[in-house]
């Protein structure tokens, strides 16, 4: 697992973009598995520059969804895939029909999930996850306890997780209470991770992702065993010590 901490949220967003325009240099049919949340906004906007620029070709993306809440029509105001199609795919002119979605008003969500992880499964898996960290050291949503190899499901959230989305939505009322997420199995198989982890906030549940124990009760802590993890954090969210400071640059 590498750790770069970067200076501050706009050096992060650009180290971020880097990652990812390098991944388009050499695969333009990338398969990209894409949070929502606001850590990887600026991110985002770095993309679309990059875009407007001529610098980055997306014509030939493919795109997976890694969480949406159930229950939620893709036009509700609080839909993830309405969030990701006004941050990142209108922007990056990525079309619907380059996306594979979570649909949380899918009639049998169940079904939905085993056939996402189908589409995974065909698309050869994940060259590239683009996740934050939740509070609670979950994935997407996968949820403490999340074990390893966990399919693409329903999910209830966490009482800690409504809480902290409550701030996109404006209030704990408005947050769904169940969702659907793409499964720690396929996340943990891509062959890139890439965490976007900004604010002092963060710095706790960092340090224990990064060398805490490995445990379900902390999923982002399985990170510690994947093939290829980039974290790039910025210096508010930086743990103290000593092991991770030798990533710094
Ligand atoms: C949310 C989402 C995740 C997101 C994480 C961090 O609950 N389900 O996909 O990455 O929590 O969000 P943020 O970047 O806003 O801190």
């Amino acid at each position: 697992m590498d750790l770069v901490v970067e200076r501050d949220y706009p050096t992060l967003s650009r180290a971020a973009a880097d990652v990812v325009t390098d991944l388009l240099t050499v695969k333009p049919d990338a398969r990209l598995v894409v949070a929502t949340g606001e850590t990887p906004l600026g991110l985002y906007r770095n993309l679309a520059d990059r875009k407007t620029r001529g610098e980055i070709d997306t014509s030939r993306l493919r795109i997976f969804q890694l969480d949406e809440y159930l229950g939620l029509t893709s036009d509700d105001s609080r839909s993830l895939y309405r969030w990701m199609r006004e941050v990142f795919l209108e922007p990056l002119a990525i079309g619907d029909h380059q996306v594979t979605r979570l649909p949380g008003d899918a009639a049998n969500p169940s079904e939905a999930c085993r056939a996402y992880d189908r589409a995974v499964e065909q698309a050869g898996g994940y060259d590239l996850a683009i996740l934050g960290l939740g509070p609670n050291g979950h994935l997407g949503f996968n949820e403490p306890p999340s074990d390893a190899d966990t399919p693409t499901r329903v999910i209830t959230l966490t009482p800690e997780t409504v809480h902290s989305n409550a701030r996109y939505w404006g209030g704990e009322d408005r947050v769904p209470r169940q969702a659907l997420t793409a499964g720690m199995k396929h996340l943990l198989a891509a062959r890139h991770i890439l965490l976007l982890v900004s604010g002092q906030g963060k710095k706790e549940i960092l340090a224990r992702t990064l060398e805490g124990p490995v445990t379900r009760e902390l999923p982002a802590s399985f990170l510690q065993r994947a093939q290829r993890v980039t974290v790039i954090s910025d210096r508010d969210a930086m743990p103290t010590s000593p092991a991770s400071l030798a990533g710094e640059v």
